[in-house]
């Protein structure tokens, strides 16, 4: 458990309405696969337009699911990402398929498209693009590759809830969009995941593969409605949402803006207080594109900061403030090095990312004070590091005047 001043990294802003919801839940006999989740499937198609949607266990489970529901399995090859959670490759392999990276854009991190083409073989079937950061990936460019080569999209939306590029919204692109309700994302039920989906044949497989394959409504066998017999169709999984979880989500859902607006405020004072700081600060976002603020990253090149990334993120622990890695490059995992002879250099871009990248705090939950403390923080942890003072203890108690070197990635 944290002390009380340290401040936890993703903390989500949890209000009075998900903590009465979630009373009004385990009060009513039903907290399993519910009402509840039913309602929150409605909303969150309504809030991407009118698309299907289906509640799942995590974001994991929605990938695993739409690359088997799109069809594909032993001797398909799937591009995606080096720079994402293993979830996103893991969920390929889980489904027999081949996963196969194509290095990011060294500025937006995201997936370039030009190396996507260039790892097209007559085994591909899909693109698993990953959103990163909550930056749209280059849509345009992928969904022409798809459909030159007819190939399947699935979005990895994690990042991405209220992600746009060119007014339309993040997991409406491809034939899957698979989002993330982790504790630290920006719409939570703890742990939590959705599919969406344009075509309701895909929807019904995917809500019947997530309950074990087990026939249609199967989760009402107990409602009120009276036992209701049901059938194994299919060997399935065990990947539904409770409704005690969706209580916290249609509530956490309903102030998606509300949180947006909050963490735009933070990352835009972030790169105020950090422009003249010695580190890559992100990238602005692209025009006709909205970014989804999921992750504020910054990139410590120790020849530049005189410090190296994993000191700097033990400053900075040391000082009460809780920061991540998002991430280390898939290609440095021993399990894919072995499984698919995978190197870190290969993939350039990813690896620099994954060794200097540092996520800071950007949950809505932050206080103006807690966000001064973030920006106090980085500034005098590289300040005094930059200077060859004491490595012990965070520097961050320490003023003293800003470096003047800049770099945007
Ligand atoms: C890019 C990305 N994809 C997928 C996932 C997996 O999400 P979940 O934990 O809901 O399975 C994560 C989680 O952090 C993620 O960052």
């Amino acid at each position: 458990m944290p002390q009380s001043d340290f401040i936890v990294f993703g903390a989500p802003k949890i209000e009075r309405e998900e903590i009465d919801e979630v009373v009004r839940c385990l009060e009513s006999g039903w907290i399993g696969t519910g009402p509840r989740v039913a309602q929150f499937e409605k909303e969150f198609a309504i809030y991407k337009g009118e698309f299907y949607a289906a509640a799942v266990s995590s974001c994991t489970a929605a990938m695993h699911l739409s690359v088997l529901a799109a069809g594909l399995g032993h001797g398909d090859e799937v591009i995606t990402t080096p720079m994402t959670f293993c979830a996103s490759v893991n969920a390929i392999i889980h489904a027999g398929a081949t996963p196969v990276l194509a290095d990011v854009d060294p500025l937006t991190m995201n997936i370039d498209p030009a190396e996507v083409e260039a790892r097209i073989t007559h085994r591909t079937k899909a693109i698993l693009p990953v959103h990163f950061t909550g930056r749209p990936c280059n849509m345009d460019a992928l969904l022409g590759i798809a459909q030159r080569h007819g190939l399947k999209i699935i979005e990895d939306c994690a990042h991405a809830i209220e992600t746009e590029y060119r007014g339309r919204k993040a997991g409406t692109f491809g034939d899957f969009g698979c989002f993330s309700f982790y504790a630290t994302k920006n719409v939570t039920t703890g742990e939590g995941g959705m599919v969406l989906t344009r075509n309701e044949a895909d929807l019904a497989r995917i809500k019947m593969l997530a309950l074990h394959g087990m026939s249609k409504d199967a989760w009402k066998r107990f409602s009120d409605e009276g036992y209701k017999h049901y059938f194994v169709v299919e060997t399935g999984f065990k990947y539904n949402m409770m409704d005690l979880q969706a209580a916290l989500g249609i509530h956490q859902l309903r102030r998606v803006e509300s949180n947006w607006r909050r963490r735009e405020e933070i990352w835009k004072q972030y790169n105020d207080a950090f422009a003249d700081l010695p580190v890559g600060l992100p990238a602005e976002p692209e025009p006709d594109t909205r970014h989804g603020y999921h992750l504020y990253t910054i990139l410590i090149d120790e020849a530049r900061t005189g410090v190296s990334r994993d000191s700097f993120l033990e400053a900075m622990t040391a000082g009460d403030i809780g920061v991540g890695v998002h991430y280390l490059s898939v290609p440095e995992h021993p399990v894919y090095q072995e499984q698919f002879g995978w190197r870190p250099e290969d993939y350039p871009n990813a690896m620099r990312i994954g060794r200097q990248t540092v996520s800071l705090p950007l949950s809505a939950k932050l206080t103006d004070a807690e966000v001064s403390r973030v920006i106090a923080g980085v500034q005098s942890t590289l300040s005094v590091r930059s200077k060859g003072r004491s490595t012990n203890g965070p520097g961050l108690r320490h003023e003293s005047k800003k470096p003047t070197l800049a770099l945007r990635v």
